[in-house]
């Protein structure tokens, strides 16, 4: 029996997200340029994408670049941004044909106005297609993210929109991007780092880590299997007993 029949489908996490790391040493083993590290990971990108379409999982975040990435080689940063537009226009047909939303979060409006109005369009394109929603962090810091949220929430208490007494962690919720998505349930990170490098880091509270030495660009639906078959073996207690669960 292959590893995808042995998945319980009512046991499926609702939101993946996943660090697609690793493009940069995955070039240099095959003694290529970083970029070509970063294009063949667009492999990872389309089957996680069409494997989490067809199992039914309802949303799928990849960090695709930080706000931290901006301070790489000028020659390796240009090299992405061309590499996102390339292939916004080369999926867009693969998203629609999987009825996948596309969604963007991060400090989106740094990326070159050419990426951004590709973005959007995409976006747009795909906006009435209600299976998978695939967010792409973009210019991403979580930092950033909840620093803006709490400027923004005392923004609304200077304006009496907002009673300070009544601020909960929903409210704060209501501030970031993810806003409208469950928290991940399962974080995935490739290429042997066991770190969250700035991402989703209120979100990521409570999610299930699974670390895997795979560079990205190898990363391919078998994998995703694998990582979606340990979460199952987990137990979630949120901080209760494991008899409490059972009852
Ligand atoms: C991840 O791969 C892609 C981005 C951060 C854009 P890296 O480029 O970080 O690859 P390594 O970590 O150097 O191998
Ligand atoms: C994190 O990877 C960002 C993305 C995957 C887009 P990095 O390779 O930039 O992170 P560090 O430097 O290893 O923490
Ligand atoms: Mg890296």
């Amino acid at each position: 029996m292959s590893l995808k029949d042995q998945l319980i489908k009512d046991k499926l996490p609702k939101h993946i997200a996943i660090i697609m790391d690793g493009n940069g040493r995955w070039a240099k083993k095959q003694g290529t340029l970083r970029i070509f590290g970063h294009k063949s990971g667009v492999n990872g990108v389309r089957e996680s994408s069409e494997a989490c379409a067809e199992m039914g999982i309802e949303y799928l975040t990849l960090y695709a670049f930080s706000t931290e990435n901006w301070n790489r080689p000028k020659l390796e940063v240009t090299a992405l941004m061309e590499l996102l537009i390339a292939t916004i226009n080369s999926e867009v047909d693969t998203l629609l044909k999987n009825n996948i939303r596309l969604n963007a979060i991060g400090q989106l409006n740094d990326l070159p106005k050419k990426a951004y109005r590709k973005l959007m369009e995409a976006i747009d394109k795909t906006k009435e297609n209600n299976g998978l929603t695939l967010t792409l962090a973009l210019s991403y810091s979580s930092k950033v993210e909840i620093l803006n949220a709490v400027k923004s929430i005392a923004n609304d208490c200077v304006k009496n929109k907002l009673n300070p007494e009544e601020i909960t962690e929903k409210t704060l919720e209501n501030y970031l991007f993810t806003a409208d998505m469950p928290d991940p349930d399962l974080l995935i990170r490739t290429s042997g780092e066991q770190r969250i490098s700035n991402f989703l880091l209120w979100q990521l509270a409570y999610s299930e880590l699974y670390f895997t030495d795979v560079l990205w660009p190898d990363f391919n639906r078998e994998e995703l299997y694998k990582a979606i078959y340990n979460y199952q073996t987990r137990e979630r207690r949120f901080g209760l007993t494991s008899d409490q669960l059972e009852s």
